[in-house]
């Protein structure tokens, strides 16, 4: 009789070489895995079984393990991050399986994310779109300005404040039948242009990120709502109305 207290899972994983090779699932099966782990702790548990047994390991990204870097991108059962609501990869506890469960696990499938191997993707896509206007230009040198000498209304701070919990993680896109990054750059854009601090550049910021995103191959947003969904900040669609408004805006004057 078995003494293991522990899930005993079956993982059908995404395995691919690299961008130009042809990927397919392989089937690995892990026993005794705590319910109090994390996700990522399971693969780590997986790619120490892969090592002993002498095989290669499981690429995937991680870093803060604590929902603030947005790396763990992972496609867990058909659902960006997986089963739960609200929370990236590293958030996502093993008592949201049972026992004798088989699990999917894949990478973000978008044109824009190429896959660098198995589940690890290149979203490197982002940081261009970021590079094109999702920043403010301020003079360094001299005192620092009082931050209460710039004066910011309650509502638009909360709103910039909401935008700003993008961490960028590419759910919207994995998500988004279209593998639309609206709901990602509808966030940079709104976060800044509701600020007095980034109204200086709003309108050359909006349409060089919107040039950025279709320059690199984003699909366009069908209204769905899917990435509102998925998104583990719960960033709102609105954001994508806001962004349209400040495009539309910028592209009349
Ligand atoms: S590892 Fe940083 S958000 Fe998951």
């Amino acid at each position: 009789m078995s003494t293991k207290k522990g899930l005993n899972l079956t993982l059908k994983i995404w395995r691919q070489k690299n961008n130009k090779s042809k990927g397919q699932f392989e089937t690995y099966k892990i026993a005794d895995v705590s319910t109090d782990s994390s996700f990522l702790e399971m693969m780590d548990m997986l790619n120490e079984q892969l090592i002993n047994e002498g095989k290669d390991t499981v690429a995937f990204d991680h870093d803060c393990r604590e929902g603030i870097c947005g790396s763990c991108a992972m496609y867990i059962n058909g659902r960006p991050h997986g089963p739960d609501t609200g929370i990236t990869t590293c958030q996502l506890h093993m008592r949201n399986f049972k026992d004798g469960e088989t699990i999917h696990i894949e990478p973000w499938r978008s044109a824009a994310f190429p896959v660098i191997k198995d589940l690890a993707v290149d979203r490197s896509a982002f940081d261009r779109i970021m590079a094109a206007g999702g920043f403010i230009s301020v003079n360094t040198s001299g005192n620092t300005t009082d931050a209460n000498s710039i004066l910011v209304n309650k509502e638009d701070a909360d709103h910039a404040m909401d935008a700003a919990a993008c961490i960028g993680c590419g759910a919207c896109v994995a998500t988004c039948k279209n593998g639309s990054a609206m709901l990602f750059v509808g966030a940079k854009v709104t976060q800044l242009a509701l600020l007095p601090q980034g109204k200086v550049e709003a309108k050359r910021r909006v349409l060089n990120m919107v040039a950025a995103m279709d320059e690199e191959g984003f699909g366009n947003c069908s209204n769905t709502g899917a990435c509102e969904v998925e998104c583990p900040k719960g960033i709102s669609l609105s954001v994508i109305a806001k962004m349209n408004r400040e495009y539309f805006s910028a592209k009349m004057d």
